[in-house]
């Protein structure tokens, strides 16, 4: 039941506890969803979002991110170089320019005239992103993300060798919903490991990595974004529950569209969470999902009872 934060992977306790805490002090989802992604972009030891995101194939970390509460209230910026904080600049990019989304040096320009610190001297990539991405590029088996056009390549060895959470695409996305009855998202990532330079994912493209309509619900995506801009996925799932889906069976369907249009290789993995719309009076609020195509995935819950770090409520390919 409302209030609640829900966000992707077993990291979310470093956004949900912050984020539910700003929210129990009477902030807005939107604040929440915000303190949270932002805790998460400041957290060094996390390699697939914001400060100590894996870099891409030039040996340079870009950030990408969203928020959004509507279809008229949305704001994304795409390949920061110099800031940290995508979602924050995004909610500016929303509250505070006629736009919705600002991408590369001019994002970074922009984030500096609203004032936000610029990383300084020592940049995004923290001494282990880079030494991660050493190993990748002297690694003669490594993969060539330029090699494969129009597909989406394999991870490495060292990528395929590790278990559980895969920092290649990690992707951090934080949904709430407040006392007030209100939804909001935000959604911030690095981006697939030593991608091809100017790649952009799914996560800053409303309606790809995160799509919030009050009047339908809230949904999000993680996990290697070229499937999810394949298939609209966060925007699907939102129309499906419009047309009377639960959040369950939304991203359900929005995960086996992906299953049924692309060939899926054993590393391809895509993740999704969504909630109901608010529930109008008199009405049982809808609930929550999160699903996976693949095992391995978790999502983490805040409401009234706690924190709980949880398997995905469906796999579809256990
Ligand atoms: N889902 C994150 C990305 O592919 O960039």
């Amino acid at each position: 039941m409302p209030p609640l934060i829900l966000s992707t992977w077993s990291f979310g306790p470093v956004a949900n506890n912050p984020a539910w805490e700003a929210m129990s002090r009477g902030g807005s989802a939107l604040d929440a969803v915000i303190i949270g992604a932002t805790a998460v972009e400041n957290d060094p030891t996390i390699n697939s979002v914001g400060i100590g995101g894996l870099p891409d194939a030039s040996g340079r970390v870009s950030l990408d991110g969203c928020v959004m509460e509507n279809p008229d209230r949305a704001g994304s910026v795409a390949c920061l170089r110099r800031f940290a904080n995508p979602c924050a600049i995004a909610r500016r990019v929303m509250e505070r320019t006629i736009h919705v989304m600002l991408v590369g040096e001019d994002a970074d320009r922009f984030a500096e005239r609203e004032g936000f610190a610029p990383i300084g001297e020592k940049g995004l990539l923290t001494d282990y992103a880079r030494a991660e991405w050493e190993k990748w590029i002297n690694d003669p088996r490594h993969v060539d993300r330029e090699k494969y056009r129009g597909w989406i390549p394999p991870l490495n060895v060292e990528e395929k060798a590790r278990s559980g959470p895969n920092q290649s695409h990690d992707t951090v996305c934080v949904l709430g919903i407040d006392g007030a009855g209100r939804l909001a998202g935000a959604c911030s990532t690095s981006g697939m490991a030593f991608k091809v330079p100017g790649r952009v994912g799914d996560s800053p493209i409303i309606g790809h990595g995160l799509y919030v309509d009050q009047e339908a619900g809230a949904a999000a995506a993680t996990g290697n974004g070229e499937l999810v801009m394949g298939t609209c996925g966060s925007f699907l799932a939102v129309e499906l529950m419009r047309l009377g889906a639960t959040p369950i069976e939304a991203v359900s369907e929005a995960l086996t569209r992906i299953t049924k249009r692309f060939k899926l290789g054993p590393d391809h993995q895509v993740a999704m969470i969504a909630l109901a719309r608010p529930a109008k009076p008199g009405e049982q609020w809808g609930g929550w999902a999160s699903a996976a195509i693949r095992p391995g995935y978790s999502h983490t819950i805040t409401d009234a009872a706690g924190t709980r770090v949880e398997p995905a409520q469906r796999v579809l390919m256990p």
